[in-house]
Order: structure tokens, then sequence, then C-alpha cells
């Protein structure tokens, strides 16, 4: 039984000594001290020795069981010691490594034009109003007098989601004039900025997907003099006190007269070059009086009450903002490029 014991301390102190981790140190003492240890069994067959054997052998076994405890206990304290060293070794702070730079963004050349324009507008005692980018072709087309087999309709043009073609990426900002005038009661004055889509290859004044602001009135008395006035004011206040428009009659569905708004050639005030084609004048927007359909449609009593509405695309107003030559240069996110506004 001596002999026993003896073994046990001898092997389990070297083992307590070679083992190099926490969880191995841990074997050791299930090992030798657990339930099934070997120490442990020793001490179950402490009742078959004889009456003076027994108080010799226990104490020995006794004395072993906390020598064995002992260096177990220092060993873990040397473990946890070895640990903490190695790793403030490891994450050592070099404190003289330069840091990584942060850097700070800037506003793209769009959104710092539409927030003019909106800034422009609400001087104006308009409000802003948001509408979906998937759109109902009623909203879209029916309710803007654009009905069954209109042109605008094609399949060519338009992103359609559903064969019947009851559902759209919208084309235009034009449906939430519908969505407004279906929910407020004239007077109405608002803005409707937003993305649409149309099926165009991408090119320098062409992409499917661009942004347009969408500009509504609805009051008593509204006349073209008022949506001169309104697109004389964004366009001076975009481009300058000097900047010149020019109305030509045109046609759009949901408007009756319609016209287009050109802005004179930044680049050759109107004497004709290659920017403006020869034309000295650029065309930016569409716009006119609301059609009685429209307002009636949308349940506004056209003996009460008429309105101008107007879309304006925003890349362009963009490009003629800051003199850039393609509208590809807006979507690429190059950072040469946008860090210069
Ligand atoms: N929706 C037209 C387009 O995308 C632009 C437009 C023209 C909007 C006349 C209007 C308007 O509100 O009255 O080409």
């Amino acid at each position: 039984m001596k002999k026993i014991l003896e073994d046990i301390k001898n092997s389990s102190l070297a083992a307590v000594q070679s083992a190099d981790d926490p969880s191995a140190l841990e074997a050791v003492r299930v090992n030798y001290l657990g339930k099934k240890g070997s120490l442990t069994a020793v001490l179950k067959q402490m009742g078959s020795l004889s009456a003076e054997e027994r108080p010799v052998i226990g104490q020995l076994a006794n004395q072993v069981r906390s020598e064995i405890e002992e260096a177990i206990a220092k060993k873990a304290q040397a473990l946890s010691e070895e640990l903490l060293l190695r790793r403030l070794e490891e994450e050592k702070l070099d404190v003289t490594i330069p840091g990584t730079k942060v850097s700070v963004g800037k506003k793209h050349p769009m959104s710092i034009v539409l927030e003019e324009v909106v800034d422009i507008f609400t001087g104006m005692g308009y409000s802003v109003a948001e509408g979906p980018e998937v759109e109902y072709s009623a909203n879209n087309f029916d309710k803007l007098n654009a009905p069954e087999g209109h042109p605008a309709r094609e399949w060519s043009d338009t992103f359609y989601f559903r064969e019947d073609s009851s559902v759209l990426l919208r084309p235009q900002t034009s449906p939430v004039q519908v969505r407004v005038m279906q929910t407020q009661k004239p007077p109405i004055r608002v803005i409707a900025p937003g993305r649409v889509y149309r099926k165009d290859e991408v090119d320098a004044t062409h992409s499917p997907m661009f942004h347009q602001v969408e500009g509504l009135v609805v009051d008593k008395g509204i006349t073209m003099g008022d949506l001169k006035g309104a697109l004389n004011t964004l366009v001076q206040r975009l481009y300058g006190k000097d900047a010149k428009t020019r109305f030509r009659p045109h046609h759009f569905p949901f408007t009756e007269p319609s016209c287009e708004v050109d802005m004179q050639c930044f680049e050759c005030q109107g004497a004709g070059c290659r920017v403006c084609k020869g034309e000295g004048w650029i065309e930016i927007l569409g716009a006119g009086m609301v059609h009685p359909k429209v307002l009636e449609g949308c349940g506004i009593d056209t003996s009460v009450y008429s309105g101008f509405a107007f879309g304006v695309g925003l890349e362009r107003l963009t490009l003629r903002r800051f003199n850039i030559s393609d509208m590809r240069l807006l979507f690429e996110n190059d950072m040469r490029f946008l860090n210069q506004f």
C-alpha cells in the first residue's frame, strides 16, 4: 500500500509538472484526485486494512493528497502568470504606428442640387411629397389621361412587372401628382423628387435609372403666368439672375396647354455651340396646365380650381449647375470626381 502511494505521488507530481496548459492540468487532477482517480481508488480500499495499518496509511494518503493539491495549485498559478505574460508580449501596442486615415465624406453633386431645389420651392410655400417607385399603371397612365392604346404605354420603353401591364417601375414622377390630389384638398403646392426608370441605353445623357422632380400646384385662379413665374424663379435661383428661359409649345397627355422649357446655353449664351448642338438653347423640363380630365379624375372641381405641373430631370439640372459634360460621371462613384464638389 505504501509503495502504491509513493508511486502515485511520484507519477502525479511529474504529471503536474509536465502539464503545460490549464486543461492538461485539470486532466491530471481528475486522473488522481477525481471520483475515479487512482488516489481515490486507494482510499476506497482502506477498509480492508488492519487496525494498525489503517491510521498509518490513512495519514500517508492524506499527505500525498495535500501534496498533489498543493502542486496543482502552484502549477495553476504559474500557468496563469505565464499566460498573462505571453498575452502582454503578443498584444504589445506600438503607439508610433501611424493611424488609419478617416476620410470625411462629401455630398454627391445631385444631392447638393436637390437640396437647392427643395430650398427654392419650400421657400415659395411648397411641401415635399413622395411616391413609390413600383407604381400602378392606373396612376402612371390612366389617371394621367393616357388611356389603353396610348403610345406612352409601349412595353419597349417601360419596365413592367405583370403580363397585364398593371404594375410597373415608374418611368416618371407624374403619378405622385395623382396620389397627392387623391389625398389632399386644394390649395396644393408640392414637389416630388425621386427615381424613375426607362429602358434606355447608357450614354453621356441617358441612363435606365435617373431622377426627376415633379411639381404640382392646384388652387383657385392658377394660370400659365404662375407656371412661368415658378419655373423662372427655379432657373434664376439655380443658375443666376441672367439665366434665360424659353417656353415652347409641346404635348403631354396630362397637361393642356403643354410646353417644354429650354434654358439659354450656358456655354455660348445662345450663339450656338457644340454643347447645345448649335441651338443656343437646352431643353430642361416639361410642364403645362393640369388637364381638366386629370383634375376631375382625382375629384377636383374644375369650375373652382385649376393647376400647373412640371417635371424636371435632376441629372440635367446638375450637369448644367456644375458644367459636367457626361452624366455617367454622376453614377460612377469615383472619389476623384466627387471630391471636387
Ligand atoms: N412626366 C414628363 C416626362 O417624364 C414630364 C412632365 C411634363 C411632367 C409635363 C409634368 C408635366 O408634370 O406637366 O417627360
